[in-house]
C-alpha cells in the first residue's frame, strides 16, 4: 500500500454544523436584519462530494465562507473532526486556512495570468508545501495527468480557454491535498462538455485524495446522486 493510500484509508474529514445560524445587520437601523438561515444542521463526510444548492442570494458563498473560517457566525457551531473551526485572527487562523485549497468562481482572481501553467501549479506547492524541487516536479506531472493540463504546462495562463482555466483552477487547489477542497461555481459560464469535464473530475479527486469536498452550484443538472445540501426558507435541508 502506498503512503497516500495509507493516509485515505486512516483519515476522514467530518463536518458538523450544528444549530448554526448566519444574519446580517440591515444598513439601515430600522429595518430588520437579513437571516439566511438559522438552527441549520447537515453533517458532511470526506468520503463524499458534497454540493450545496440555492438561488442566487440564498447564502452558499457565504456558507463556504463561514467553513473557511473567514466569515464569522451569528449563532451555533462549525466543527471540524468534532473541533470548532478557528476563526481567530493570528497564527491558528493562518494555520487553518493553509489546510484549505478554494477555486473561487473567477479563476482569473488569482492565477497569475502571464505565467506559465507550471508555473502556477508550482506557486500554489511553494506556498503551501515544503516540497523540494524534484518532489513539486513529480506532484506537478501526476496532478497534470489527472487533470488534463500535461500538454499545456509551458503555455502562459492567459492563453487558456475558459473550461482549461478551470481545470488549472482546480489542480491549483488540490495539488498541496488540503483538508478541505471548496469550489464555489465550479462549473458557470461553462458549456455542458465542460461542465461534464469538471464534474467528472471532481468525482475523480474525491477517489484519489483525501480531502472533504464541498461544491457550490445554483445548476441542479450536475447533482447526479451525491448528497445535496440545500439552502431553502432559512433552514438546509438535506436532499
Ligand atoms: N458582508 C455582508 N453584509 C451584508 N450582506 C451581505 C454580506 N455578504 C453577503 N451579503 C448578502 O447575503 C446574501 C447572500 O450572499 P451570497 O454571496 O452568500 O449568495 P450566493 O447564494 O452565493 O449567491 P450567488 O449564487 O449569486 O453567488 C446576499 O443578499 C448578499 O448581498
Ligand atoms: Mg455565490
Amino acid at each position: 500500500m502506498t503512503k497516500t493510500e495509507i493516509k485515505k484509508k486512516i483519515t476522514k474529514f467530518k463536518l458538523s454544523a450544528i444549530e448554526l445560524t448566519k444574519i446580517f445587520p440591515h444598513p439601515s437601523k430600522e429595518e430588520v436584519n437579513i437571516a439566511l438561515f438559522a438552527g441549520a444542521y447537515f453533517e458532511m463526510n470526506s468520503k463524499d462530494l458534497n454540493f450545496i444548492v440555492g438561488p442566487s442570494g440564498s447564502g452558499k458563498t457565504t456558507l463556504l465562507k463561514m467553513i473557511m473560517g473567514i466569515e464569522p457566525l451569528s449563532a451555533g457551531e462549525l466543527l471540524l473532526n468534532d473541533k470548532a473551526i478557528p476563526l481567530l485572527k493570528g497564527k491558528e487562523k493562518n494555520q487553518f486556512l493553509q489546510t484549505i485549497g478554494y477555486m473561487d468562481q473567477f479563476p482569473a482572481r488569482y492565477l497569475s495570468l502571464l505565467l506559465s501553467v507550471e508555473k502556477n501549479l508550482d506557486y500554489s506547492l511553494l506556498l503551501y508545501t515544503s516540497l523540494q524541487r524534484e518532489e513539486r516536479k513529480k506532484r506537478i506531472k501526476s496532478h497534470a495527468s489527472t487533470l488534463g493540463l500535461t500538454k499545456l504546462l509551458n503555455q502562459q495562463t492567459i492563453t487558456l480557454s475558459g473550461g482549461e482555466m478551470r481545470r488549472l483552477a482546480l489542480a491549483c487547489s488540490i495539488i498541496f491535498e488540503p483538508t478541505i477542497l471548496i469550489c464555489d461555481e465550479p462549473t458557470a459560464q461553462l458549456d455542458g462538455k465542460n461542465k461534464t469535464m469538471i464534474l467528472s473530475l471532481l468525482g475523480k479527486i474525491q477517489q484519489e485524495v483525501n480531502s472533504l469536498i464541498i461544491v457550490s452550484t445554483h445548476d441542479q443538472s450536475i447533482l447526479q446522486s451525491h448528497p445535496t445540501y440545500e439552502i431553502k426558507d432559512r433552514r438546509i435541508h438535506k436532499w
